[in-house]
């Protein structure tokens, strides 16, 4: 069923699992997603930034597409359609009326009172009709579609000031930025584990990891033992199911029927969930 975030996530967090977020891109992705959610037996988030949901039409078009996909699929497991990264209480907003279930609300780039206020606002929207709400505190580096944010911008969360945010807000799960970067890392990331310990103990609340591509196992591991309870990827799904369009279109140049090398790349980003599904102990939790 189509549900919010909050129960997947305190369970995940109890039971010492994370819920990966999983960035759509068009109906291949989403299919994908879905099928690797059934057949692992896992709860699954389907990340949406506004990028994608421009690409793929509008808010409207996402939840009927994933409806659709539901209910021909049979799926079973929960299922949450979360706008990514949302830069606005309007945009927040017209997702929520869409028929989303869950959405983030960055204000990350304001300062700390900003950000309360804003993210304190859509949580009073979101809570009245069942929605879940995620912020972020701190700069997460790196980009994703819109968001470009540079080394020098990118900053570590402060753990007090995350504790005033989630206190005042009352959000669902909360992104601290730790030093994780959106698409690849240039060399191995250095997370920042002992401030996520900090916050984890003082906020409470199920933590989520953004730019989940590239980073390792222990790291996930130790993640999750920190309270992280979602673990969000997206570049790492685009990698793999872009070098299978490749390798098909190089061996078979006169190829044209789209569903021929789209169709190699759905099982590609499937297979690539999957492992993270594992990675991340949500298998055969939902
Ligand atoms: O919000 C989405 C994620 O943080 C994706 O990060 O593209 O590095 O996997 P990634
Ligand atoms: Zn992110």
């Amino acid at each position: 069923p189509l549900v919010s975030m909050k129960e997947m996530l305190e369970k995940a967090k109890s039971e010492g699992y994370a819920v990966g977020q999983f960035n759509i891109n068009n109906l291949e992705y989403t299919q994908a997603i879905l099928q690797a959610a059934q057949e692992e037996n896992s709860p699954v988030i389907l990340g949406v930034s506004e990028g994608a949901a421009r690409y793929m039409g509008g808010f409207f078009t996402i939840v009927q597409i994933v409806e659709g996909l539901m209910a021909d699929y049979e799926t079973t497991v929960p299922v949450a359609i979360h706008l990514d990264h949302g830069s606005s209480f309007e945009k927040c907003v017209e997702a929520m009326y869409a028929g989303f279930t869950s959405v983030m609300i960055d204000g990350s780039h304001h300062p700390l009172e900003e950000n309360i206020a804003i993210t304190k606002q859509v949580v009073d929207v979101a809570h009245t009709i069942g929605v879940s709400v995620e912020a972020e505190l701190g700069r997460i580096g790196g980009q994703e579609d819109d968001l470009v944010v540079d080394d020098a911008e990118a900053a570590y969360a402060i753990p007090s000031e995350c504790d005033q945010l989630v206190r005042e807000t009352g959000v669902d799960c909360f992104a601290p930025a730790l030093g994780s970067v959106h698409g690849p890392y240039k060399g191995e990331p250095n997370l920042g584990f002992d401030r996520m310990e900090e916050v984890m103990n003082l906020t409470g609340v199920p933590l989520v990891l953004h730019g989940g591509t590239g980073i390792p196992l222990k790291d996930i591991q130790k993640a999750i033992s920190l309270g992280t309870a979602k673990i969000n990827v997206n570049t790492e799904n685009q990698i793999t199911s872009t070098k299978t369009v490749r390798e098909v279109l190089d061996a078979n140049p006169d190829m044209i029927d789209p569903r021929k090398f789209l169709g190699p790349a759905r099982d590609t980003i499937k297979e690539t969930v999957i492992g993270k599904m594992r990675e991340f102990g949500s298998s055969n939790k939902a």
